[in-house]
């Protein structure tokens, strides 16, 4: 009873430390992850420079610019004339999704850009393009002018040897609304299907 005081002392003394080294930590911990917050933020506004400078062959053989498409919205897709199901599935969207939107679509330019130039000259995109309606511009290029203007979208495209011979391309899907001064506004997969897209055209148009 008597020595209690005495002897508990310093089991307090290490509890109180105990104690701030807790709070120290944590509030250490906190701030750290504000800095984490505040750089993920950072790298996400990052991430939506997406588009840039590009100069291409149209399915006519006219050269075009990213400039040249000023003042109207773009729906920028990258593929294939060759893919079997991805490339043509999301064309349909996109021309079903702007039948629906009625007059609005008509401010929007639905811009097919080929991965493939080695196949997809100005002479093969102009049927394949012709068969999802008239609003597509399709776009080719050199190899050169190609990578270039994937790497200003951040897409991804590989060619890919098949067994029974010649090739065949892997690529990103993604289609990209683009706005009047050309910078990005939303992304789409295709999983969204022609009435989703069209609902949020509808909406940011
Ligand atoms: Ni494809």
């Amino acid at each position: 009873m008597i020595r209690a005081p005495k002897a508990w002392m310093p089991y307090l003394l290490a509890l109180a430390a105990l104690i701030f080294a807790i709070v120290a930590a944590s509030s250490l911990w906190i701030l750290g992850d504000r800095t984490l917050q505040r750089e993920s933020r950072q790298q996400l506004q990052g991430e939506v420079q997406i588009g840039g400078p590009f100069s291409l062959i149209d399915q006519n053989g006219q050269r075009r610019t990213d400039a040249d498409f000023r003042g109207r919205h773009t729906l920028v897709f990258f593929g294939f004339t060759n893919c079997p199901d991805v490339c043509p599935t999301t064309l349909a969207t996109i021309s079903e999704a702007l039948n629906k939107l009625g007059p609005k679509a008509d401010g929007v330019v639905p811009i097919f850009i080929s991965i493939d130039p080695q196949r997809d000259t100005p002479a093969a995109l102009k049927p394949y393009l012709a068969s999802f309606g008239p609003r597509f511009v399709g776009l080719t290029g050199t190899e050169a002018e190609v990578a270039k203007a994937a790497r200003a979208y951040g897409v991804y495209y590989q060619k890919v040897p098949l067994d029974a011979g010649g090739y065949s391309m892997n690529h990103s899907s993604i289609i990209y609304l683009m706005g009047r001064d050309g910078k990005y506004l939303a992304h789409y997969q295709l999983e969204a299907g022609p009435d989703a897209l069209a609902a949020d055209l509808a909406k940011r148009l």
